[in-house]
Parts: structure tokens; C-alpha cells; sequence
């Protein structure tokens, strides 16, 4: 989705080669860190998908990558923190060195939910990789081992963020318009 028609795009806030450019930073950090271990991705469906995709193509390490799916009303619309697993991991992790892959981390509510969750299961390490850290509107503290960008406190859509669960395609990240979200 390259050039969409889109009033209610407020601003591009990173271009696709900005993604780009700071991905490429992460993947050869986590390549790194990680370059003797035994690592897996996990993805947060469906928002973390193409970041997550993204970030493993370009990784210099063997990888395994397992999803799950979450349902959150820790955003703006209801009361925070509820956070439970829809669809759980395929397969399991203990004894692996976990990276859980996220497109935006906010209050932090999802991430502490998943992190713990996972930590109860058995990895060897577990870490964190974000995509977009907004933040200012952290309400648990959260360590973020990896992370692309820090952002304003706008609501964001792009590279797997949505808006109503459309946009996720575009391959930048823009803000909506105030009005909007
Ligand atoms: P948290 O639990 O408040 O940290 O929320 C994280 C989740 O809320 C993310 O994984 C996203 O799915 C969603 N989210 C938070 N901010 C935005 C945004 O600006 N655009 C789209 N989704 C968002
Ligand atoms: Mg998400």
C-alpha cells in the first residue's frame, strides 16, 4: 500500500526507510546478543507480525518464531490492564531464549502480561523487542531490551498498527488526526 488516499493521515512519522535503517540496527543487536544461543520470536498477533517478519529476515542467527493472540482492553477504550491469551503458542519454550516481539508498547500492561506469563514457562532468558516505545503513557515499568523508535504520544498507525483493523499494510507509520482516535 504505497500512496493511499488518506484524510485522516495527520503526518508521516517514519518513512519506510527509516524503518528500515533503525530495524536493520536492532536485527544486528539481537543477532548478536544472541549469536550463541537458542533463540525464538514470539509475535503478538496481528500487529507484530510485520515488524516481526521483517526484523527475522534480516537476523544472521537461526531463529524459530511462534505466535500468540491476545485480547486487550488496556488501551483507550475501557478499563486497563485486562489482558488474556486468545490463541496460545504452537509450541513450547522451555529451555529457549525467548524474544518477544511487539509492534507498540504503551502502558505496558500486554508486554508485563505476556512477559510474566511466558518467564512461568520454562526459557532459558526472555526479552523484550518493540518496534515503537510510546513511552509517556507507561503505566508499568517495563525494561525494553530492543526497541526501533520512540514516539510522541499520538496514536499511530502503520507497519502493522491499525485503526479500526485497517492501515496495518502501509509501509510507513503516520499519525492520525486528533479527531480520529
Ligand atoms: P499496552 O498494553 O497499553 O502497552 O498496549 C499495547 C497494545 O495496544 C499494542 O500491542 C497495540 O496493539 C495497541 N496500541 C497501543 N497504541 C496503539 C497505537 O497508537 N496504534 C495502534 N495500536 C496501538
Ligand atoms: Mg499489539
Amino acid at each position: 500500500m504505497k500512496t493511499p488516499a488518506m484524510p485522516m493521515l495527520d503526518r508521516v512519522l517514519f518513512t519506510e526507510d527509516e524503518i528500515r535503517a533503525s530495524l536493520l540496527e536492532v536485527a544486528a543487536r539481537i543477532s548478536d546478543r544472541y549469536k550463541d544461543g537458542n533463540l525464538k520470536l514470539i509475535g503478538v498477533l496481528k500487529g507484530s507480525v510485520f515488524f516481526l517478519t521483517a526484523l527475522a529476515r534480516e537476523l544472521t542467527i537461526p531463529v524459530k518464531i511462534d505466535f500468540l493472540a491476545i485480547s486487550s482492553f488496556s488501551n483507550r477504550s475501557g478499563a486497563p490492564g485486562v489482558v488474556r491469551i486468545a490463541k496460545d503458542l504452537d509450541e513450547s519454550i522451555e529451555g529457549e531464549d525467548v524474544l518477544l516481539v511487539e509492534d507498540i508498547v504503551d502502558t505496558g500492561f500486554t508486554a508485563r502480561y505476556l512477559l510474566q506469563t511466558l518467564a512461568g514457562r520454562g526459557p532459558n532468558s526472555i526479552a523484550l523487542c518493540t518496534m515503537l516505545d510510546r513511552s509517556a503513557r507507561r503505566i508499568v515499568p517495563l525494561q525494553i531490551d530492543f526497541r526501533c523508535f520512540e514516539i510522541p504520544d499520538r496514536f499511530v498507525i502503520g507497519c502493522g498498527l491499525d485503526y479500526k483493523q485497517l492501515y496495518r499494510n502501509l509501509n510507513f507509520i503516520g499519525v492520525l488526526k486528533p479527531d480520529q482516535a
